[in-house]
């Protein structure tokens, strides 16, 4: 995790970089920003030609309502919804959060695997519902975590952190990406090969338009009857629509954390005892989310020093 700015910062020796929040962000680091301003940014109007930084989760940036902006910190890893050419053209930096919430992705994914794999929600449900009056039926049972084989889609460091899990669960490991790595990690595959030889596949790539819809129909067809999918990446990734033939069919399973058009989920899947979802929790723990308003606002306060930003996106 890069060095922490706060101990360095002086209030008062260098002008406050003016900053506009598009929310408050957890924990005590948002405080240090001696002058900010939270303003959702569907309530701008009007142009805010004083405001030099803004901070946003992964949101279009309304470049002709702050013409003097300097900086753009993401909260957060992925910047897909960011023009980073514009921000670019008119010489504005921008940052994200890498590294911090590794762990907490991964731990969510892998949440997912076992949940999904383990009909976790299916059983609460059942007993909720009061349906647990006698043994769980045996045409119900689920299938094992412990030795299964798992793929992984971008082993980068999200990635290689579930890669790492896994070898507690002895899982075989499988990995896809553009460049393929020397590691102990995890076997190379092609993506369909991929797919075709796992019981879970896990998506750790970012948006690109090379990763948009990567995983379509053609490619949902190649997993195996009973496989899972599991998504804390980006909905676009998958063709939302395919998979949901695919899971509406009950042939394969999935754990769910992003969709393509956030909030909405597709209703097709309210029902069905074959999916897990959450509402992209993957980077929502407490220590996480700290950690990432952490790195944000050092990223400010760089500027606000003349220093160069700890985790720029070099675009
Ligand atoms: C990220 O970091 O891109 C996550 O989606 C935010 O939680």
């Amino acid at each position: 995790m890069p060095a922490s700015l706060c101990d360095r910062q002086s209030p008062g020796d260098t002008p406050a970089v003016k900053v506009v929040a598009s929310r408050r962000y957890p924990g005590p680091a948002f405080d240090e920003l001696d002058d900010v301003e939270v303003l959702p940014l569907t309530t701008l109007d009007d142009a805010l030609p004083d405001v030099e930084g803004l901070i946003v989760a992964n949101e279009p940036v309304p470049f002709d309502l702050l013409p003097n902006l300097r900086i753009v910190a993401n909260f957060g890893v992925g910047y897909d919804r960011i023009d980073l050419a514009a921000c670019a053209e008119r010489g504005v930096v921008v940052t994200n959060t890498p590294g911090v919430l590794d762990s907490a992705t991964a731990d969510l994914a892998f949440a997912l695997i076992l949940a999904t794999r383990r009909q976790v929600v299916e059983g609460d449900r059942f007993v909720r519902s009061g349906g647990w009056t006698g043994s769980w039926s045996e045409g119900r049972l689920a299938e094992e975590v412990t030795g299964s084989t798992l793929g992984i889609v971008g082993l980068g460091r999200i990635g290689s952190a579930v890669a790492r899990r896994a070898r507690g669960f002895e899982l075989r490991v499988l990995y896809t990406q553009r460049r393929r790595v020397e590691t102990e990690l995890a076997e190379f595959r092609d993506l369909g090969a991929l797919l075709a030889e796992v019981d879970a596949v896990t998506i750790h790539a970012p948006l690109t338009p090379e990763t948009e819809r990567l995983i379509d129909a053609r490619r949902l067809a190649l997993l195996r009857d009973g496989a899972c999918l599991v998504n804390t990446a980006r909905g676009e990734i998958v063709d939302e629509s395919a998979l949901v033939a695919e899971l509406v069919s009950g042939r394969i399973r999935a754990g769910l954390d992003v969709f393509a058009h956030e909030p909405h989920v597709p209703p097709e899947v309210f029902g069905l005892p074959n999916v897990v979802l959450t509402p992209h929790l993957g980077s929502a723990t407490r220590q996480t989310r700290e950690a990432m308003t952490r790195l944000v606002v050092d990223n400010l306060l760089a500027l606000e020093h003349g220093e160069p930003p700890l985790t720029p996106i070099r675009g």
